[in-house]
């Protein structure tokens, strides 16, 4: 049957769900092709919604076997949907509905619902996957205590909340924290434990475990130590404590996203669980850290307070993301973390609110809510609440927070009531601040300058660009971070926060002696885009001295692509401030190796074709490759004397450790390698290749091999050595995609997708050849348009059997309207041939569509 046009939801369509559930008792009776689940649901008139109403329960590819009201049967048949019980036939006051379906989790290929990864049962809920479970009002408001028994003769059984009984073949949970549908979890499988306890601090005795499959028990550590470190910091900062006797973790291979974190039972993408030093570089141990303290914070921010409606998601995730970027911070180095963050930030949240993908951290509308868990939503989020504790100050911030927590602990909150409770705990009138949350687009701050012998003057202008649906935009607050330093380099006003609230403002600083050089948006105080017209002179001056490690970064980034800009526009050659200036930070041995190793790092060509974009000009991307080959080879060539040295100097002593400092060393040491690559070809690399350790050693080494274009000895060897692994092999398959050389990429791409080993069905597998291609940007825009063609292929291919994960990777075609007409053209026709294939999901009709608009 195809669907009418697609339902459109809307924010202020908000009504309460007619009901209260009191209760909810499910029976799992699993078997691959013929799963039973029972659902007892104790269900109440809610005072919120008064008169009576249809009961309207969500459902979908349920076979329905029965359904009774107080144990009378019903005679009911499901749509499309759900199921509607007339209220005809409803009790007046408090009852019990009971109903049975039939579900088949074997042809689960969507991985939404209950489905099968590798003989294992596991479910993923979160946004709307209930509701391919069993009958229910499935939507975040409608909190309930879940009582769960599962049946299967498979050894391990789980679900959500503290095991109450078991015996041979059954298990039963009891979850006493009322929670939402998204949050239910069930795990039946022949897995592993590897354990732990944690204490809270209030004494209650937590057991821990995380569940893999045999042979993976050897690579659970760093998760483990990972989690109890969350755990710890979560009552140290936030005063938030686990409330459970039990927390487990399960990894899974076969997962749309990074991992979810239903309560009590954390489902993991096996590639953010599984580290060892010889299979996990040092960026996965990083990310492990950080997604497993993510999906444990959720368990205050999202869980115990939960959103009201998916509206609300960046309640949960902005806020979620911006803690376990201060516990990162924390068990790491703040500096490097906002870079990093930074980064990623412009890479991949700037570009969409550039694109005709723009959207408000909280929408108004959706079609598919699957499709809004985006980098505006997360990481832009966490921005915003980056801007309230930098607007109200730590202990404002922190006073809020014990108040939110007080408040609407068991409540499915808005946005409303966060901003609210920041009012109400700081007695500031955050009203203005709100339209951070529904104005889409990142604004430019222009800066002018005016030095009249004695009174220096910033003037600050504010303007967001429309986006689609919102071509009028207001001035939001902007707190702008600055300093002002003295021509010799020493600081002569710290750190202040300047608020710009108007479109334009005039900031003085009076009883200067000499003209300052400013530092602004220190520590990126605000996710705006900042013009600035600087020499290179005073950009190199600023990365030589600026007191904020984020603006030394900073201004050499800046200097980068200016100098890069100018060679890809006029063939210029780099001038000699960025290149000294760079050799300077990296012989400064007494700045930490990994902001040393971040400021070697080149911008990025999707960077800077965004940033050519914004600068009104039309990015070509074989010039743009081209030209940062040239800049990066440069750099090699005047660095050379000191590259073998340093080299040498950097190796670790003793066995692998993936803590932070050792990790900023062999990140150093990779850069350099590097860049050594650039002068010998490969020498230097193919021996450390042949001597590396670790994984982070040998993918390093593997790289520059690539981009050496010599590499097939080693390519034919990783995989011999990793073939039985899919976590590494997924990096083999990786790097070859991202750094094929433009010319040929499309083709060898092509030809990974032949490897008997690129099992499509498994999204870590897709995305590391499709994904990590549509990150390759002059392969993958190559001027005949074989890569769109690629893309588009494999994307009309995985939506029929999985429409989230091909929907999230359509986003590679949301840079159109940067290039050439030529290039937007052919981007146009791929995603008009794939908006025409018959069946197409909702999830990419929305995409697509928005995409072509
Ligand atoms: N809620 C998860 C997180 O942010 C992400 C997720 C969304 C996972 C939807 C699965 C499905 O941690
Ligand atoms: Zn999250």
């Amino acid at each position: 049957m195809q669907d009418a046009a697609p339902q459109v939801q809307y924010l202020s369509d908000y009504q309460p769900w007619p009901w209260l559930v009191r209760a909810v008792a499910l029976t799992f009776r699993l078997a691959p092709r013929a799963t039973r689940v029972a659902a007892r649901l104790d269900l109440a008139p809610n005072p919120a919604r008064p008169g009576r109403h249809d009961l309207r329960l969500d459902g979908e590819g349920l076979r329905l076997i029965r359904a009774a009201i107080g144990g009378v049967a019903l005679d009911v048949t499901p749509d499309a949907t759900g199921l509607t019980i007339p209220a005809a036939a409803l009790p007046q006051g408090p009852f019990t509905l009971e109903t049975e379906v039939e579900i088949a989790p074997e042809g689960n290929t969507a991985l939404e619902g209950l489905y099968m990864s590798n003989g294992m049962y596991c479910t993923q809920c979160e946004a709307e996957g209930f509701r391919k479970i069993t009958f229910y009002p499935d939507r975040p408001d409608v909190m309930a205590p879940f009582r769960v028994r599962v049946e299967s003769g498979l050894p391990v059984l789980l679900s959500n909340g503290n095991l109450v009984a078991q015996g041979p073949g059954w298990a039963e949970w009891d979850d006493p924290w009322p929670k939402p549908a998204y949050l239910f979890a069930l795990v039946a499988g022949d897995l592993r434990a590897h354990r732990g306890q944690f204490t809270t601090r209030s004494g209650r005795k937590v057991a821990l475990a995380v569940w893999v499959r045999p042979g993976d028990e050897g690579r659970c550590d760093w998760a483990m130590e990972s989690l109890i470190r969350s755990m710890r910091w979560d009552e140290e900062v936030y005063g938030r404590e686990y409330d459970l006797d039990i927390f487990n973790i399960v990894a899974v291979d076969d997962f749309n996203m990074g991992a979810m974190e239903n309560k009590g039972l954390n489902i993991f993408n096996s590639r953010y669980v599984l580290a060892s030093p010889e299979t996990a570089t040092d960026d996965d141990f990083a990310r492990i850290e950080a997604i497993i303290a993510h999906e444990y914070f959720h368990n205050w921010t999202g869980n115990r307070i939960t959103c009201r409606d998916w509206f609300q998601l960046c309640l949960k995730e902005g806020l979620t993301v911006f803690r376990d970027q201060q516990f990162t911070g924390d068990m790491r180095s703040h500096a490097v973390k906002r870079i990093e963050d930074v980064l990623l930030l412009r890479a991949r949240q700037f570009r969409e609110d550039a694109g005709p993908l723009a959207h408000p951290v909280r929408p108004g509308s959706y079609v598919e809510i699957n499709n809004f868990y985006t980098a505006t939503v997360y990481e832009k989020g966490a921005e915003l609440i980056g801007m309230l504790r930098r607007l109200v100050g730590a202990e404002g911030y922190a006073n809020a927070l014990d108040l939110y927590f007080a408040r609407h602990d068991g409540q499915a909150a808005t946005i409303e009531d966060w901003l609210k409770v920041f009012e109400d705990a700081t007695g500031r009138d955050l009203s203005q601040f709100h339209r951070w949350y529904t104005q889409a687009g990142t604004p430019r701050v222009t800066v002018a300058e005016d030095w009249d012998g004695g009174t220096y003057t910033l003037t600050l202008e504010q303007a967001t660009p429309p986006t689609p649906g919102q071509p009028v935009k207001h001035p939001v607050p902007i707190p702008v971070a600055v300093g002002l330093l003295n021509p010799n380099g020493d600081e002569v006003v710290p750190t202040t926060v300047l608020e710009l609230t108007g479109a334009r403002q005039s900031f003085r600083f009076e009883g200067l002696a000499a003209r300052p050089v400013p530092s602004i948006l220190r520590g990126f105080s605000a996710p705006v885009i900042l013009d600035h017209d600087r020499t290179d002179a005073e950009r190199a001056f600023l990365l030589a001295h600026d007191t904020d490690t984020f603006n030394r970064w900073e201004a050499g980034r800046a200097l980068a692509k200016q100098v890069l800009a100018r060679m890809v526009t006029d063939n210029a050659a780099p001038g000699p401030d960025w290149l000294a200036a760079v050799e300077r930070v990296l012989l400064d041995e007494t700045l930490d190796p990994a902001f040393r190793a971040l400021c070697l790092r080149l911008p990025g060509e999707d960077d800077m074709a965004q940033t050519l974009h914004t600068a009104g000009l039309t990015p070509d991307p074989d010039r743009i490759h081209a030209a940062r080959k040239r800049l990066g080879d440069r750099l090699a060539q005047h660095l050379a004397p000191h590259l073998p040295g340093l080299y040498e100097a950097l190796a670790l002593p003793g066995p692998y450790t993936p803590d932070a400092r050792a990790a900023g060393a062999r990140a150093l040491r990779l850069a350099v390698l590097a860049l050594m690559t650039r002068i010998d070809g490969g020498t230097r690399a193919a021996r450390a290749y042949a001597a590396a350790d670790n994984m982070t050693d040998q993918t390093g080494a593997l790289a520059c091999l690539i981009e050496a274009g010599r590499a097939d000895a080693e390519l034919a060897a990783f995989a011999r050595q990793w073939g039985h692994d899919r976590l590494v092999m997924d990096k083999w398959f990786s790097l070859q995609s991202a750094l094929a050389a433009p010319a040929g990429a499309a083709e060898l791409v092509a030809g990974l997708t032949a490897h008997p080993a690129f099992d499509w069905k498994n999204p870590n597998r897709f995305r590391a050849v499709i994904g990590a291609f549509s990150g390759n940007h002059a392969g993958f825009h190559r001027a005949d348009g074989a890569g769109y063609r690629l893309v588009a292929d494999w994307l009309i291919r995985l939506d029929p059997l999985n429409p989230q994960t091909a929907a999230r990777m359509s986003t590679a075609f949301d840079t159109a309207t940067r290039y050439d007409a030529d290039r937007r053209g052919l981007i146009g026709a791929e995603l008009a041939r794939i908006l025409a294939v018959p069946g197409l999901s909702r999830d990419m009709t929305e995409m697509a569509g928005r995409m072509l608009a």
